[in-house]
């Protein structure tokens, strides 16, 4: 038999996309899990970028039937709004911008009562506001998307404010425990002194295939049919994502820096970016004019023993995102493929340091590292009938 239920923890979902929709079906999966562990994940409302849909704030919440519909809905491009027929006097939809007024007044209510988790997995910074004030009412905050905690300082400290109650595993190395890890070691006493990490899937496999003396080219090309890149390939080359991640951890590190303060080395220059070409002339005549130079950098590691990494040097006070030429037999340097790989060096470890690898992206993998964080905030809730 179950043990009884210990803590009920509301939630309201912002985004449901890959990584969102991924998290709905996990909580509905892991319902026989979490009740024996005696944890209750009530799903409140759901928001996509153009409604909310929201149960009755003393209701059990959006049942799994309905939950399992929305997914199938939002897989088939239909929005939100499409289920309104299926919508019973249980909850109720609301459009923009009425949908933002409600998850505020949500986040009021349920932050007074019961408490209330959000879920940020959008991709969007159009959700800092809700998520502040989420704050500022006593909620708990969990984010996949790494667009508020890279905005202002001022936001970032904001969220941040209550470091109990917020939790973004999934912004750094999806579910790969690398904020965690830095949290523990912070908190421990032990000072970072360097993290370097590679944090883009693409970028790593790219990186690790041009040692074979393949073409950047060709290898970028693959990276695309094997459904590594965005569509766009340039935004994984432009090392804007890799450089949300870095700051993030500098900031984790104390850092009081923003984006103009990283050093971004893209892999193209301007000349063959957005503005300049699409991403069929890129792909069909830019990408080889890039080969020779990166070919060289290649060699020129090489002939030092080392190999070239696309990499996030975290140190001191500054933080740099591009290519760094690193020892081969180093956690970075033995990369192969599209694993993440971070090295945290601390006094406790000076020269071995500590390393995190694994898949590193992915919406099934991301998605579970967002339900363990709202899992883990379990102790801050409790039931009450
Ligand atoms: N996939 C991964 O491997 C991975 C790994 C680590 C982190 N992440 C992060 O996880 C987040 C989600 O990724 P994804 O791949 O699921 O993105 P996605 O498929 O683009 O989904 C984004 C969702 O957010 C919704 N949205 C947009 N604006 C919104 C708003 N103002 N309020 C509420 N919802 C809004 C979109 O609504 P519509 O459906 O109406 O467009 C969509 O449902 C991103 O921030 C991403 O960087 C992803
Ligand atoms: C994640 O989900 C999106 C939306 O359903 C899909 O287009 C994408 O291919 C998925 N990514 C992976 C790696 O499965």
């Amino acid at each position: 038999m179950a043990p009884p239920v210990r803590s009920v923890l509301p939630v309201v979902l912002l985004g449901c996309g890959g990584v969102g929709r991924h998290l709905l079906r996990h909580i509905v999966s892991c319902r026989p899990l979490h009740a024996n562990q005696g944890v209750a994940i009530r799903v409140v409302g759901v928001a996509d970028s153009s409604s909310l849909l929201v149960a009755d704030l003393h209701s059990n919440g959006l049942d799994d039937a309905l939950l399992t519909d929305l997914c199938a809905a939002k897989s088939a491009g239909s929005p939100l709004s499409s289920l309104l027929s299926r919508v019973s006097g249980q909850c109720q939809i609301f459009n923009n911008p009425e949908a933002r007024t409600k998850v505020i007044d949500t986040a009021s209510v349920l932050g007074k009562t019961t408490g209330l988790v959000l879920v940020d997995c959008s991709a969007t910074y159009d959700t800092v506001g809700m998520l502040k004030d989420a704050v500022d009412c006593g909620c708990c905050v969990v984010l996949a998307n790494k667009k508020p905690l890279t905005c202002t300082y001022e936001d970032f400290e904001k969220l941040v404010s209550n470091f109990r109650r917020i939790r973004f595993e999934s912004t750094v190395g999806a579910g790969l425990p690398v904020i965690a890890s830095v949290s523990r070691i912070l908190s421990s006493g032990d000072p970072i002194s360097r993290i370097v990490g590679s944090l883009s899937g693409t970028l790593g496999y790219v990186m690790s295939e041009l040692e074979d003396g393949k073409r950047f080219s060709e290898v970028v090309k693959a990276a695309k049919s094997l459904g590594y890149t965005e569509p766009d390939p340039r935004d994984d080359l432009s090392g804007m994502d890799v450089a949300r991640k870095a700051l993030i951890l500098a900031r984790l590190l104390g850092q009081q820096i923003s984006m103009e303060d990283i050093n971004v080395e893209s892999l193209y220059p301007r000349e063959l970016g957005p503005d300049a070409m699409s991403t069929k002339d890129f792909l069909e005549s830019g990408l080889v004019q890039l080969d020779k130079s990166i070919e060289e950098r290649v060699k020129a590691a090489s002939l030092k023993g080392n190999v070239l990494r696309y990499v996030c040097k975290i140190e001191g006070k500054g933080c740099q995102v591009g290519l760094q030429e690193l020892p081969k037999n180093s956690a970075l340097g033995r990369l192969r493929g599209s694993d993440n790989v971070v090295e945290i060096y601390s006094r406790c470890y000076e020269s071995a340091p500590l390393v995190i690898q694994g898949a590193g992206a992915g919406n099934d993998t991301t998605a579970a590292g967002v339900l363990a964080d709202i899992v883990d905030l379990q102790d801050l809730f409790h039931k009450t009938d």
